[in-house]
Parts: C-alpha cells; structure tokens; sequence
C-alpha cells in the first residue's frame, strides 16, 4: 500500500470502528419535531460545557457561523473582522448573499483584531451611516497558523465592543484546540461573544457537525434561520452520536495533535531560509520562506508523488494540520520528504 501522509487538514479525518459502532446504536427521532434524544443530548452537552443557555446542531461549521451572524444582525448593516477570517476568505460570500451584510475588515498577521485598530473602526462609524452591529473573532485562527485569542486580549475586546452597543461572534470551529492548548476551559473564551460556533468534524474526528451555543433566545432564532436554509434534519441522532463520542474520547487527545504539529515545525523551521510564520501552539503549521526559490505549488506536487499531502497557501508558504491520524513516525517521514525536495527546489 502506498504512503499517505495527509496534512491538509484536521478535516479528513475518519470515523474509527467504535465511533462507527456509537453511530450505529444511537436512539434516534424526527428532531424537525424536537424528537431526537440523541441530537438533544448533545445540544445540552456542548451548550452546558460552554457557559451557555442553549445550542442547536447544524450540518457545519459555515452553516453555524453564518447562522449565527444572522441571528445577530438586520440586512445591510457592517461586521468587523479579520481580514482572512474563515468567513470572509473560505464561505464563498455568504455573509454578503444570505445576510446582506457589508464587512470591514482589520489586517493584523497575528489572526487577532487590535483594540487600537477596533476602536478606530468603531469610533468612525460614528460618523458614517452604515451601522455597524457585530464583531467577530476565529480562536483558533485557521490562517494565522492556528493562534489562541489570549484571554485578556478576548475580555477586553468584548468589553469594548458590548459597552457600544455591538455584539461579539467567536468562530470556534477550533476552540477545542485552544482550551487544550492553554488549559483555559472552553467556557471562558465562551463568555466573552454572544454566539459561538464549534465544530465536531475537525480535531475531534467526528464525521460532520457544528454547533451554535448561545442564550435560549439567540438559538431559538438560530434554528428558525437553520430550517429557512435547509439545513433542520430528521433523524440526525445518528451524527449526533458521532460528535457526542468525538466530545467525550477526542478533546484530551488534542495535545498530541499539538505535540506533533510542533515536532514538525521544529524540524522544517531549521531549513535553509525557512520560517515558521505563527508560533506552533495547536495543531497548524505555516511553513514559508521569504528568499529561496521555490515554488509551494511545486513542493506540494513533489511531496504529493511521495504519499504526503498538504496545501500551499501562496507561491512562498504552505500549510500543514495534525489530525488524529498522524502518527510520530508520519512526522519523522513528513520532515525528510519536505526537507529533501525543498533542498533539491532551492
Ligand atoms: C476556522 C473555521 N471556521 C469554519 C470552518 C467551516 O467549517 P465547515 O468546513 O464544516 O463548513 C472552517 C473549516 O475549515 C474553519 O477552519
């Protein structure tokens, strides 16, 4: 059987036999109706563990965020976010199609948004006539390499955005990730937005799934939003049980993903003109170089032809994810097949 080493996301992930085994026996109902014990176990679960009143279950991550950013505003109004947010750069305009909503963006190579330039940004709306309702923060930040929002930095953020009136969303698709990696629970992070999305389908390993947690009211618009677009399920006890699982025996594990991410940072960091854009604290690496010749698209194909898979971000930097299928031998391997084609494309 050929090497696969496959790194280009904590989403290719499959189901092992007892998650499968889980999935197979879940009680389930028609939830449409309120009627899936499973899908209810889980909404209290995730909701519980995040400080919140309530949560519902959607199909995805995007779902769950755009949902959430729905909820929250009118047609017409601006959001503040990060410029490479997963929702400006990966949900092909959905907040523009479905919501109407016009974004501003703040650019800050750490993933986070600065008070300073926040403030800026909120002060001159003042004068400006498209209201501004809604921030929005990514913990983990999928394209500043996976960065915690420090807590501190969170509190004061929400502070500042709740006291003018706005309100704050966390796309916490990986916020798993962070609370592993600080030791912070989930629920701090949690206190500081009004809607949060989680995702099950990624470092946790489950087969599809998000959540949206958030007060009882926010929610029971958020499921209205959710049947609008389709996206209300029947028997959805049996995914649910996939995600309930990946909650209970994934989450601890993820400082193995983190260990690993790490090792391998370490070890291609150390390459002729290499940088590791983002401090390794979770499970993404960015891998890039400012001088050297060559050329992500090509390392990417060299290393592919190899078994070992990744994404290339731009013509200088690629992107590599540890997922609870990569083993420590996988790094080792992973290290000498970058190394030995990047040497050659230099
Ligand atoms: C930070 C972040 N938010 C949201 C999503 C969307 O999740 P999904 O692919 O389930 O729609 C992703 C997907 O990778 C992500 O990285």
């Amino acid at each position: 059987m050929p090497l696969t080493i496959d790194l280009r996301s904590d989403t290719v992930t499959k189901p092992s036999v007892e998650m499968r085994r889980v999935m197979a026996e879940a009680s389930v109902g028609d939830d449409v109706f309120g009627e899936d014990p499973t899908v209810k176990l889980l909404e209290k679960s995730v909701a519980e563990m995040l400080g919140k009143e309530d949560a519902v279950f959607v199909p995805s991550g995007t779902m769950a965020n755009q949902v959430a950013l729905a909820s929250l505003t009118t047609h017409g109004d601006e959001i503040l976010l990060h410029e490479h947010a997963h929702i400006i750069d990966h949900e092909n305009g959905a907040a523009a199609r479905h919501s109407g909503l016009q974004l501003r963006t703040i650019r800050d190579a750490s993933g986070r948004l600065p008070l300073d330039q926040v403030r800026e940004q909120l002060s001159a709306s003042q004068h400006r006539s498209t209201p501004q309702t809604l921030v929005c923060v990514e913990n983990t930040h999928n394209s500043a390499g996976g960065t915690v929002y420090p807590l501190d930095e969170l509190r004061e953020l929400s502070i500042e955005v709740h006291a003018r009136g706005l309100k704050m969303h966390m796309d916490g698709a990986r916020l798993w990730n962070a609370s592993v990696a600080t030791g912070i629970p989930e629920r701090d992070f949690a206190a500081c937005a009004d809607t949060i999305s989680v995702c099950f389908s990624k470092g946790l390993g489950a087969p599809v799934g998000s959540a949206i947690c958030a007060t009882r009211e926010i929610i029971a618009k958020a499921r209205r939003l959710r049947s609008v677009w389709g996206g209300s399920m029947r028997q959805a006890g049996i995914i649910a049980a996939g995600a309930l699982f990946a909650l209970q025996n994934n989450r601890a594990r993820l400082a193995e993903d983190h260990r690993r991410a790490s090792l391998l940072a370490q070890a291609i960091g150390s390459l002729p003109d290499a940088e590791i854009t983002h401090e390794v604290k979770t499970n993404i690496i960015m891998f890039g170089w400012t001088n050297s010749h060559v050329d992500a698209d090509r390392l990417v194909e060299e290393c592919e032809r190899e078994g070992l898979r990744f994404f290339s971000m731009h013509s200088r930097c690629v992107r590599l994810v540890t997922n609870l299928h990569i083993t420590d031998s996988d790094i080792g391997e992973a290290a000498n097949i970058i190394s030995r084609h990047y040497k050659k494309l230099s």
